[in-house]
């Protein structure tokens, strides 16, 4: 591995948390009246909690005030609070842990890149947090992926420069704003979805920083 500092993305790259993301919109979307599908969600990945909810109406349709949208979103966020409050070391994704002790020994750089508002809550319940030199989240950045401003913070408060730096994503959003940040993406998960980013990997099993080439 040539880089210097890696920017590790949270929701589905570090910990499952996609999925409850996912879980929660949708049962928001029933109670809308309407289905929301896995792909639907792809486009929800590294996106906002109101920016979710824009795309998820624009998905069913439905126009709504903005007081009825910051209930709703209120509404899904108490829901997907329920699904993390549980969480516990073992909720971290296979192999991530170990790669990123990996990764420090070689006294590479890490810092968290994630638009999450909730992020403290699950570096604390799945006992990350001292795996990171930096953390980036929802509550210091102004503009969700794909703005590159959440992986750039990084970046500055690790003082390493962005060529330097390799993102680990699961979103499309999150690899677009990696690219914009001018730094190379490592895609978590099908190469199929992240088909814009420099190399793809089903997950951090049996993957190895000398293994990756940038
Ligand atoms: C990202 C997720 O990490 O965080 C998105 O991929 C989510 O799905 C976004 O909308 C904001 O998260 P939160 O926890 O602040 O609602
Ligand atoms: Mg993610």
């Amino acid at each position: 591995m040539k880089a210097k500092a890696c920017l590790f993305d949270l929701d589905g790259v570090l910990v499952d948390t996609a999925r409850f993301h996912y879980l929660a919109w949708k049962d928001l979307a029933a109670r809308l009246g309407f289905h929301f599908t896995e792909e639907d969600n792809e486009r929800l990945k590294g996106v906002s909690r109101m920016d979710s909810l824009e795309i998820l109406l624009d998905i069913g349709g439905l126009r709504l005030s903005q007081e009825d949208k910051v209930i709703f979103a209120t509404q899904k966020n108490n829901l997907y609070l329920t699904y993390i409050e549980t969480m516990t070391p073992e909720d971290t994704l296979p192999g991530a842990r170990e790669f990123m002790v990996a990764v420090r020994l070689l006294g590479i750089k890490t810092a968290l890149g994630s638009v999450s508002k909730n992020a403290a809550m699950i570096l604390d319940k799945t006992r990350l947090r001292p795996l990171f030199d930096a953390i980036v989240d929802g509550n210091i950045i102004s503009r969700a992926k794909p703005d590159p401003e959440v992986f750039l913070k990084g970046a500055e408060l690790l003082r390493v420069p962005p060529p330097s730096c390799l993102v680990f994503e699961d979103a499309v959003a999150g690899v677009e704003a990696a690219h914009r940040a001018g730094m190379k993406c490592l895609g978590i998960g099908s190469a199929e979805v992240l088909k814009d980013a420099d190399l793809v990997v089903p997950g951090f099993t049996g993957l190895t920083p000398g293994a990756i080439a940038f």
